[in-house]
């Protein structure tokens, strides 16, 4: 059981029209007026949530940021071997020159605090001496915390941080006279359907030349209650994270959402291939959002979808790749087939 669902007391700082975000606004309108309820799943990352999502990270249950981990520590100099090979076979150019030409630069989406990444820009720096990172990220705070611990550790390494959002913004990576490694790991690519997927990796490819490659991370298919049990936690992490998003419209607009009424709700679907996180409604009730000028009925069991997280096969991930304009070069999973690592390379013709 979680201890975050206490009933909310009243607001102590009053929303007002002052310091409302009007995306968050506007989002909140429209996912609670539909007729099945949904909130995005971007408001999920407050401070509190950020907090909340690092330690959903450490969770026995929650097996994915481990393996990967352990995947990379096991595999990280094939990892940075194959990308030059890719590159000096779709290139013929295999000179590293004095002044970083033909050096391998990392480049990473939604890069977060990047506390995996460091085990790659180690294996680039043995394998070159030195690298560039290009960590693109929404929240400064994040990267700021990724160049902090990465200038400590690894000085070798170049940072030059972007501030965007990958999904809606074009991404301004400048020209390299070499190998872009691009990562998109942590399953992200997992919490976007399809189409918005295959947007994402189209929106990367299109920043590329021939030779580079894309190293992607998904979680695999795999026996319901081992992936039901990482989305729903004994101690009620990933639960607190889920209301989180209650508390939020309560803090920000003032929204009388009675926690202890709400559930927090992850399964598999299997048909659909992903788990979906819910919050759903133990009783008939309405909230009412001050803010928002607005009263949201709820019926018993009647759901608020805030997460999906995809799960993948190897023939799925081959699939995305192809459709986003890569094709795969090599796999790299753990010895319990839980999570797959994919190096792909720009497809010639897309
Ligand atoms: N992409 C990871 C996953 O789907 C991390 C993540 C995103 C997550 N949203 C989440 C984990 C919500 C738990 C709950 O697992």
């Amino acid at each position: 059981m979680s201890t975050y669902s206490a009933p909310l007391q009243p607001s102590r700082t009053t929303a007002t029209a002052r310091n409302i975000d009007p995306a968050v606004a506007a989002a909140v309108r429209s996912g609670l007026t539909a007729s099945h309820k949904s909130l995005p799943a971007w408001l999920f990352y407050d401070a509190e949530g950020s907090r909340l999502f690092e330690r959903i990270t450490l969770l026995p249950e929650y097996y994915l940021t481990r393996t990967e981990r352990a995947i990379f520590t096991a595999e990280a100099d094939r990892i940075i071997a194959a990308a030059f090979t890719a590159w000096h076979q779709a290139t013929g150019d295999g000179h590293i020159t004095s002044d970083g030409a033909g050096k391998l630069r990392l480049l990473e989406l939604g890069a977060g605090t990047a506390t995996k990444t460091g085990i790659l820009l180690a294996a680039a720096v043995r394998a070159q001496g030195e690298t560039s990172y290009l960590p693109i990220d929404v929240s400064a705070s994040a990267i700021a915390e990724a160049c902090d611990s990465l200038a400590q550790t690894l000085p070798q390494v170049n940072i030059q941080p972007e501030i965007a959002n990958y999904v809606t913004d074009v991404l301004g990576i400048p020209p390299h006279n070499g190998p872009t490694l691009a990562l998109y790991i942590g399953s992200s690519v997992g919490n976007f359907a399809h189409a918005e997927a295959v947007a994402i990796l189209r929106n990367l490819r299109a920043q590329l030349q021939a030779g580079d490659t894309l190293l992607l991370g998904t979680d695999l298919v795999k026996d319901t209650a081992a992936l039901e049990a990482a989305y729903c936690d004994a101690d009620g992490v990933t639960e607190a994270f889920n209301l989180n998003m209650l508390r939020r419209l309560h803090r920000e607009l003032g929204a009388s959402f009675d926690l202890s009424t709400f559930r927090h709700v992850a399964s598999f679907n299997r048909e659909a291939s992903r788990i979906e996180m819910h919050l759903k409604s133990t009783r008939n009730q309405y909230v009412r959002i001050p803010a928002l000028n607005l009263s949201v009925p709820f019926q018993v069991g009647e759901t608020i979808h805030t997460e999906n997280s995809y799960k993948f096969t190897r023939e799925s991930i081959a699939g995305l790749l192809r459709e986003g304009g890569f094709s795969v070069t090599q796999t790299f999973t753990d010895p319990q087939n839980y999570f797959a690592v994919t190096l792909s390379t720009v497809a010639a013709s897309s």
